[in-house]
């Protein structure tokens, strides 16, 4: 059942232009929202192939869908809305019988829903709960993380998932200071532990982010759902994503690095042995930028880079 809920907080879609334009929306076309979000995305593309085009919708956190379902109510059987992990996207879509599709859009990350609605440790400006599932039924938080993990694999964590230099010693004052309960007391733990200089984000921010990538298996989740996403793909079907930080846009780049090319046997290799041959073409050589006026408008949406590929 879908609840009325208020204050409603809607994100605001990053690149929604030129994200619609990438998936080349027309009326009729099959597209799946991976990253349904509070919905700003998948009403546009749901505008753009409306009424006889079909959207499914994925997301995990349930709170989002329903704030997505109140919204996008409008558009009727249009549109399919699953509570799921887009790393099982072939498998849902299968479920569904919604493939091949048209075009399949990822907007990476965590939505102003999640960052501002409280209560869900995505924060270091409230003092909430150390939490930042965005599935709250699942099983492993960021408390859990940050009280039970071993000093070194902590290090590791806040190293490997927020390029963080300072890594061992925020691990060694976070174990000192156990139990670790909220996000103010893990920002001001982490401001106190080494010298961040004159930098332009607040210190926890690569502590937050190795977490919630840690919490959420981002990366793994990514990769997972990337190489299915070329079998739902029909030909000239396009793959949009946008990440908003180096490492998922790393993954996402040496995806599509592989899947363009076709030979992949190493150099010198005199006959290929791979037999690997190219999936995708590229539509935009590298990545794609928010236009000033959207990054002066919305400070969210600097960080954002967008890449876009076609199936073959
Ligand atoms: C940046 S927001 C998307 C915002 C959306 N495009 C909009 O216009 O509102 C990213 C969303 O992806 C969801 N998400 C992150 N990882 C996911 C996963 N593995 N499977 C499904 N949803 C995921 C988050 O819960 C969040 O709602």
């Amino acid at each position: 059942m879908i609840m009325a809920m208020a204050p409603l907080i809607y994100h605001t879609p990053v690149m929604l232009a030129e994200v619609v334009e990438a998936l080349k929306v027309s009326p009729g076309g099959r597209y799946v929202d991976a990253t349904v979000g509070t919905g700003g995305h998948t009403q546009a593309i749901l505008e753009g192939c409306f009424p006889s085009g079909t959207v499914l919708g994925i997301d995990l956190d349930p709170h989002a869908l329903c704030v997505a379902g109140e919204r996008l109510r409008p558009y009727g059987s249009c549109l399919n809305l699953v509570r799921d992990n887009f790393a099982r996207i072939e498998e849902i879509c299968l479920q569904y019988g919604f493939r091949p599709v048209d075009g399949v859009l990822f907007d990476l990350g965590m939505s102003s829903l999640q960052l501002e609605e409280g209560r869900r440790g995505f924060s270091f400006q409230d003092d909430e709960p150390l939490d930042m599932r965005f599935d709250p039924s699942q099983g492993l938080t960021a408390a859990h993380i940050v009280n039970e993990y071993p000093e070194e694999r902590l290090a590791a964590l806040l190293r490997r998932y927020g390029e963080e230099r300072q890594s061992r010693r925020i691990a060694r004052l976070v174990v000192a200071h156990r139990p670790v309960t909220t996000t103010g007391q893990l920002a001001k733990l982490v401001s106190q532990a080494g010298f961040f200089g004159r930098q332009r984000i607040h210190p926890a921010t690569r502590t937050f982010q190795a977490l919630r990538i840690a919490v959420n298996g981002e990366l793994e989740n990514l990769s997972r759902a990337l190489e299915q996403s070329l079998s739902l793909l029909s030909p000239e079907g396009r793959l949009v994503v946008v990440s908003y930080h180096s490492l998922e846009d790393r993954i996402v780049k040496e995806f599509i690095r592989r899947e363009v090319k076709g030979c992949l046997c190493p150099p010198g290799t005199p006959v290929c042995l791979c037999g690997h041959e190219p999936t995708l073409r590229l539509v935009f050589k590298g990545i794609v930028t928010p236009a000033e006026a959207e990054r002066s408008g919305n400070p969210r949406s600097r960080s954002a880079r967008m890449r876009v590929v076609e199936r073959l």
